[in-house]
């Protein structure tokens, strides 16, 4: 059965909203938590379909997982015995490859296919590679399945050549229980980076410069036990406050550090839109008159890839032409054939989208390919003229928790069907 959206169009977004926890957080949190054979406490946490993969996988390895209320949980890692998690719940998720850094760290071996995820142009994990190796495991691949194996693994020095989220956690939590010290230089200093070092540190990891360019890791004999909160998915509060600049509401987005968004809160008001900004919240007010932007994805604290889509609809909203150069991941760009479906008037031209503003949308029959694309196009629905459908949206559910409560909650008209 695949799952669908119905959204009616020409509807604003009204109402205020709570932010839940960090799916990237989450997602190198709970593998994270391998590397100590102790019970943590984990809340906050995001009741999204990557999750309920990764619970899975932790359970198959042999953690106990209970669930204390919906969104926190204990996991027991004392009877955890295996490092080959299934393959048919790795290739569901691309951030599984953060079991090869925590396995790694833990029985200094590990099996595992190659992770699956968002389908975003080549996503390679050479740099993730060279830091195992640095840290002293041989590297095999077999039919598709890595295989990483130490005697021990020491730590070492080592430059990232690409600036890269992936490669800055996996290659922490390899490092973590490595005799001696690490120093990884030209690392990401996204905030989930440093809440993942934060919980790492809470269980007894002696990390430092998480979120500036050098990570220090000094390594440790074992890991305990640890609680820790995840912090607000500010990707998540992103699509939000987009989505009520683009339908021209006002919304109130709840339990947020704005400073994790500065670079999407400073590209609104660049656009016209207003916004308040509080401790812990944003308040966004839109006419939905805007004025063309050139925006440019860079890692944090650029402006997020993750949000490159949802921008590029606002920008269709605009009056003029405005341009969105990606400078991530090279091709993740497959949303705009289906925005063109609607009547989207934007030009590709190498990585850079050109778009011409000010023409009104049509509802259409649209298919979800990735997440962030995906969830776009429920923004680009609700701006547009008549009803739209969307498939795929298994896409969206990995990474929103049921997107459609959530906009309900904004006073949208939006409904989920099954198809055979
Ligand atoms: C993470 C996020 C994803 C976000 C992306 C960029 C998770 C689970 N996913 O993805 O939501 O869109 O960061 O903010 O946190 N690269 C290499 N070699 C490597 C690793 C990366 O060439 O070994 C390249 C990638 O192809 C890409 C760029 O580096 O062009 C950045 O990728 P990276 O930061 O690693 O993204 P992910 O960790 O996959």
């Amino acid at each position: 059965m695949q799952q669908c959206l119905r959204i009616y169009g020409k509807q604003k977004t009204s109402g205020s909203i709570r932010i839940n926890g960090a799916k990237n957080s989450a997602v190198a949190i709970l593998p994270a938590s391998l590397l100590t054979g102790k019970t943590v406490k984990i809340e906050n946490l995001p009741r999204i379909t990557d999750i309920d993969r990764l619970i899975e996988i932790l359970s198959a390895l042999g953690a106990k997982i209970s669930f204390l209320t919906e969104t926190s949980l204990e996991i027991d890692l004392s009877g955890v015995n295996s490092y080959s998690p299934p393959p048919e719940l790795v290739n569901q998720l691309r951030a599984s490859y953060y079991l090869m850094g925590s396995l790694l760290g833990r029985f200094k071996k590990v099996n595992i296919l190659m992770p699956g995820g968002c389908d975003l142009g080549p996503r390679p994990i050479d740099q993730h590679i060279k830091g195992f190796t640095a840290l002293g495991a041989d590297v095999e691949l077999d039919k598709g399945v890595m295989k990483l194996r130490a005697k021990k693994l020491k730590g070492a020095h080592i430059y990232l050549d690409i600036v890269s989220v992936g490669a800055t956690i996996n290659i922490m939590l390899a490092a973590v229980l490595a005799e001696g010290k690490t120093v990884i230089e030209n690392v990401a200093k996204e905030p989930e980076i440093v809440d993942v070092a934060n919980f790492l540190n809470a269980m007894g990891a002696k990390i430092r410069g998480a979120g500036t360019d050098v990570i220090k890791i000094q390594g440790v004999k074992e890991l305990g036990s640890a609680e820790h909160i995840v912090i607000p998915d500010r990707i998540e509060a992103g699509t939000f406050l987009i989505a009520a600049a683009a339908t021209g509401g006002e919304v109130l987005v709840k339990d947020i550090i704005p400073k994790h968004l500065d670079a999407i809160i400073a590209k609104l008001k660049e656009v016209g839109v207003s916004l308040d900004i509080g401790l812990d919240w944003a308040r966004v007010k839109s006419s939905g008159c805007l004025k063309p932007s050139d925006v440019k994805t860079f890692p944090y604290p650029g402006f997020p890839t993750d949000l490159q889509p949802h921008m590029m609809v606002l920008l269709t909203r605009s009056r003029g032409t405005s341009l969105i150069t990606e400078n991530v991941f090279e091709r993740r760009f497959r949303h705009i054939d289906e925005l063109k479906k609607m009547g989207a008037r934007i030009k590709l031209e190498g990585r850079s989208a050109i778009i011409e503003g000010g023409h009104e949308l049509t509802g259409a029959r649209l298919e979800a390919m990735d997440l962030r694309g995906g969830a776009s196009f429920i923004i680009a629905a609700l701006i547009s003229n008549g009803e739209t459908e969307i498939r795929g949206v298994e896409h969206i559910d990995r990474g929103y928790e049921k997107i459609e409560e959530r906009f309900r909650l904004l006073g949208v008209n939006i409904e989920r069907f099954c198809e055979p």
